[in-house]
């Protein structure tokens, strides 16, 4: 029997944090993955824009047969997923679900703070989500953008992105949040200074790695979840030239990338508008 491939996207090279967990938990998957580079970033775009962006790389992963969707992007995910979800055959997996779940579950003083990017914190995605969950909960949300290129320069353990930290998350610790979510495929990386800045009793709750349990829960609940002894193979492509892509991919995935290969989604979305 041949199994079908997990496809992934983000706006770059972000997505592969949550590729990564991906992979950890399920090693024996197939997986594509598309990082639209010629078009990052998504977090300051419209609503409009990025839905649109979205159906063009849904309907290119498609056409490689993959057997689910995962949004990696939490701005895609926040404003695309409930289309993509009714346009697709498949079962499309967002970021904010997950992280929202997890953050309702391990809050105990009902106070929960959500960072990313404008877009995301715009949308309220992540608050209704856990308002979904527990309406007793108060979300409090806060967009970092300068966080994302910190990550990609590797600026993630110095004096600017320590002061950038405390300057953006002052307000959520002055509202005694006890837990955050880091609600942008960059944050991950700041894990060490966020948590230090957010001080010992602040649980953070890593999107990416909740989304990769839905995954896993998901493509074992269809039957479509490969046999375990299989190894999987990994294939990249992006929408801009691979070299930076690459370079700070080999960072964000904490490994080496395979061969990345440049496509155009124009010829994809013939008929998008
Ligand atoms: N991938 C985006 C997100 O998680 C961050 C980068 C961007 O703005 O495109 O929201």
């Amino acid at each position: 029997m041949a199994w079908k491939a997990i496809g992934i996207f983000d706006s770059g090279v972000g997505g592969l944090t949550v590729l990564k967990e991906i992979v950890r938990a399920l090693p024996q998957e197939d997986t594509i993955y598309l990082g639209d580079t010629a078009r990052v970033p998504y977090g300051t775009k419209s609503p409009e824009t990025v839905s649109r962006y979205a159906r063009q790389i849904a309907s290119f992963l498609l056409s490689r047969d993959i057997k689910l969707l995962v949004v990696a992007c939490n701005t895609a995910s926040a404003v695309a997923l409930d289309s993509l979800k009714e346009l697709l055959p498949i079962p499309v997996v967002g970021v904010i679900e997950p992280g929202a779940r997890r953050a309702a579950a391990v809050t105990e003083t009902g106070k929960v703070g959500v960072i990313g990017t404008e877009g995301t914190i715009r949308s309220s995605a992540y608050a209704k989500a856990i308002k979904r969950m527990n309406p007793e909960i108060e979300v409090i949300t806060r967009a970092c953008p300068l966080f994302v290129p910190l990550a990609e320069e590797g600026w993630v353990d110095n004096e600017v992105v320590r002061l950038t930290a405390r300057l953006y998350l002052r307000g959520l610790r002055e509202e005694g949040v006890d837990t955050l979510v880091l609600g942008c495929t960059h944050y991950p990386l700041l894990k060490g200074v966020i948590s230090e800045v957010m001080g010992e009793g602040v649980t953070l709750v890593d999107s990416a790695e909740e989304t990769a349990r839905t995954v896993a829960e998901i493509l074992l609940g269809s039957g479509m979840l490969r046999p375990a002894a299989e190894q999987g193979n990994h294939h990249y492509f992006v929408t801009d030239v691979p070299a930076g892509f690459i370079k700070v991919g080999n960072r964000f995935l904490g490994g080496q990338l395979g061969d990345v290969y440049q496509v155009s989604l124009e010829d994809d979305a013939a008929g998008e508008g």
